[in-house]
């Protein structure tokens, strides 16, 4: 099929009308993406949407009128929150669903007994909508799957030959797709957000709702209110990854990578080839710029793409519910304090991993030093301690380590008692610690609550009687006295089951066990 390129021009614009009129396809400009047009009451037309973006056909299609007065047909009734949302934004960057009038085939709404609707902002999209005198059902016009098209060039790349025209709007301002809130539910609730916002939408209507799939990913059985939702979307060639971290974090994360490009904000200072899309504090530069930037990723060759997140609030949720779909849901998340817990019982070889995460340039805190460091002379917590277990426990200033150990351990109560006053001070200066790619060494890792601070968990395991004769030449104990400490602590299984990774320490290589972990989280 040849493909028009047209103008904006009086004459295109007609040209163009007059081919959705009678059954055809014409992409045109709007202020969010480029849309693909066809006349959303004619079946036969809308199917060819279908093939030439090659969408599923349970997904449906956002029908656009030029006036406010062309919405009435189309749905069961104007609802008054669907007339005040219409009267407060139309034309705008915003979709309202309805239940849908017996005009509209199944074709257009996917199959549902509802329609979404939308006037868009931007005057040439609604001069071709009025010149061809129909409802046009317009999705973004890229082929499915990929990102959507923010300029001309992008929708001739992937429809050329495929439609009957595409009219050069220039570059869309926006350059997310509009915000689709639903009125046909109880509870107003936004499907997928947009330039137009929750907090601008409740100024008008009051609470709206947010779909949890618009920030989550999806189970596998579950139902998309928003059939959109379940496919795989925006995503370029390359591999995106995401990568929660501030921006000096982010910045030595990405430098210590080769083969990888970086999705960052202007001003990031990175040294590995990079695309930036807008500035880390204006949403509206990243929600203009990132189709863009994920196209010339595919331009540039790029494989692997670390990059930085936005944040969820205001425009930038649009922005963030596009990134996440482009990275497949892949989060890197340096913004826990630390980065990687490493726990694991007595004698199982800690303390060898460290070292070589040390090597590897990791920050490296040790809880049983800070265990130490919380209790030196003068510490609050010391009379803390002395008030609870007795005065006797400090003697010339110093903590009496083993009167209270005798005190402490003596029953369950007491050990409980001691951890509820070490942990939370453990732990709050382990954080006051931490700086950059970090890992906690902690063998009470899980006593201590410090789970979810660790962005991922490795435990060191390793054979009982490998465990029992390290722990009776390094601390000089007895046969049974190794034992029984063992005993105390967690079996396997337990740091199997609530860690990410495991090192098995029977001899096997440790380094490659340690690289291949690394590999996988990052
Ligand atoms: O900004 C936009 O909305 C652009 C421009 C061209 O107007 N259009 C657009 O259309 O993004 P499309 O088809 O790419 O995305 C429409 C989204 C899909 O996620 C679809 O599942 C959802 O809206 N949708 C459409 N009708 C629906 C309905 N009746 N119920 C629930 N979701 C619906
Ligand atoms: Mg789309």
């Amino acid at each position: 099929m040849e493909t028009k390129i047209f103008s904006t021009s009086e004459q295109d614009i007609e040209k163009a009308g007059e081919i959705i009129r009678s059954g055809g396809l014409v992409a045109f400009p709007t202020e969010t993406v480029y849309g693909l047009g066809a006349n959303a009451l004619d079946s036969d037309a809308v199917k060819k949407i279908y093939a030439a973006k090659g969408r599923p056909s349970d997904n449906p299609l956002i029908v656009h009128v030029a006036k406010k007065e062309d919405i009435a047909p189309l749905v069961k009734e104007i609802t008054p929150k669907a007339q005040a949302l219409i009267d407060a934004f139309f034309p705008a960057p915003l979709t309202v669903i309805l239940k849908k009038s017996d005009i509209i085939p199944d074709a257009t709404s996917g199959g549902l007994d509802t329609v979404a609707i939308r006037m868009p902002k931007n005057e040439i999209a609604r001069k071709v909508i009025a010149a061809s005198g129909v409802p046009v059902a317009a999705p973004s016009a890229n082929t499915s799957g990929l990102p959507s098209p923010t300029k001309a060039k992008y929708v001739i790349d992937d429809m050329l030959g495929k439609i009957d025209g595409i009219i050069d709007g220039g570059d869309c301002e926006v350059g997310v797709e509009s915000t689709v809130i639903t009125l046909a539910t109880d509870a107003p609730t936004i499907l997928r957000p947009g330039a137009v916002t929750k907090e601008m939408l409740e100024a008008v209507i009051g609470e709206v709702k947010i779909s949890h799939a618009v920030l989550d990913e999806l189970g596998k059985n579950e139902v998309a209110a928003s059939p959109g939702m379940k496919y795989k979307h925006y995503a370029p060639k390359a591999k995106v990854i995401l990568v929660n971290a501030e921006k000096a974090d982010y910045e030595s994360f990405v430098n210590s990578k080769t083969d990888a490009f970086a999705l960052c904000f202007d001003g990031d200072n990175v040294k590995i080839p990079r695309v930036t899309y807008g500035s880390e504090d204006n949403d509206e530069a990243q929600a203009r710029e990132l189709f863009d930037a994920l196209r010339r990723l595919d331009e540039l060759g790029a494989k692997r793409v670390y990059a930085r997140m936005p944040h969820k609030d205001g425009v930038a949720m649009a922005v963030y519910n596009r990134l996440i779909r482009a990275a497949a849901f892949q989060i890197i998340d340096l913004k826990k304090p630390f980065t990687i817990g490493l726990t694991g019982g007595t004698g199982a070889g800690k303390g060898y991993v460290c070292d070589y995460l040390k090597s590897l340039g990791f920050n490296i805190i040790d809880s049983d030093l800070v265990a130490r460091e919380v209790v030196q002379k003068g510490s609050p917590l010391l009379q803390r301690l002395a008030d609870e277990f007795g005065d006797d426990i400090i003697a010339n200033g110093e903590l009496d380590r083993k009167l209270l150990a005798g005190r402490a351990f003596s029953d369950k109560g007491r050990t409980e008692k001691l951890n509820s006053i070490m942990h939370p001070a453990i732990i709050d200066r382990c954080k006051e610690l931490a700086n950059g790619l970090t890992v906690l060494d902690a063998p009470q890792l899980f006593e201590a609550g410090a789970e979810n601070l660790c962005y991922k968990i490795i435990a060191v395991t390793a054979p009982t009687e490998i465990r029992i004769s390290r722990i009776k030449s390094r601390d000089g104990l007895s046969d049974e006295q190794a034992r029984q400490r063992i005993a105390a602590q967690f079996d396997d299984e337990y740091y199997i089951k609530h860690s990410d990774f495991v090192i098995i320490n029977d001899g096997r290589e440790i380094k490659a066990q340690i690289d291949q972990i690394l590999a996988k989280i990052f």
